[in-house]
């Protein structure tokens, strides 16, 4: 999938979707058109939390919660900084949620300067993600930030 025409056709969903399944539906576009993408999720910022919102991959996940800190998620949302990480099982900060991930990427979405979310994506394949993903999602971040209360 061509990152513009993605950038393009989420935009339209976002103009157009009046209601509250619109997180879901960008996950739901993100897993669907991106092969690397292997699961696709949304946490919300709640005080000193992340809490999981819409996903989409094959399994759940166990870290519906994650402490502002902790893990790789954690890490993102403390910093406001994307972590890319090309192999998960080198990064000690890593909380593991399916035994076939091997690398990830996490975009915090920000709105007046505050974290309140972000975009956590992992990857079956070592090395999936680069900084055209990281450009591409922290854009997808910032159209998403004035949907998320
Ligand atoms: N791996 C993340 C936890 C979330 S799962 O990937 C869905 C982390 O280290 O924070």
């Amino acid at each position: 999938m061509d990152y513009d025409v993605a950038e393009r056709e989420i935009k339209k969903m976002i103009a157009n979707v009046k209601n509250s399944n619109l997180l879901q539906k960008v996950v739901d576009y993100l897993y669907e058109n991106f092969e690397r993408y292997s699961w696709v999720g949304i946490y919300i910022v709640k005080e000193n939390d992340l809490i999981l919102g819409p996903w989409r991959g094959e399994h759940a996940t166990e870290h519906t919660k994650i402490s502002i800190g902790k893990g790789i998620c954690g890490s993102a949302a403390q910093s406001g900084k994307t972590e890319l990480i090309p192999d998960v099982n080198k990064d000690n900060r890593y909380l593991a949620c399916f035994v076939s991930t091997r690398s990830e990427i996490v975009v915090p979405i920000k709105k007046n300067n505050k974290i309140v979310g972000e975009i956590d994506i992992d990857s079956d394949i070592p090395n999936a993600f680069d900084k055209q993903d990281a450009f591409f999602l922290k854009k997808i971040a910032d159209m998403l930030s004035k949907h998320i209360c």
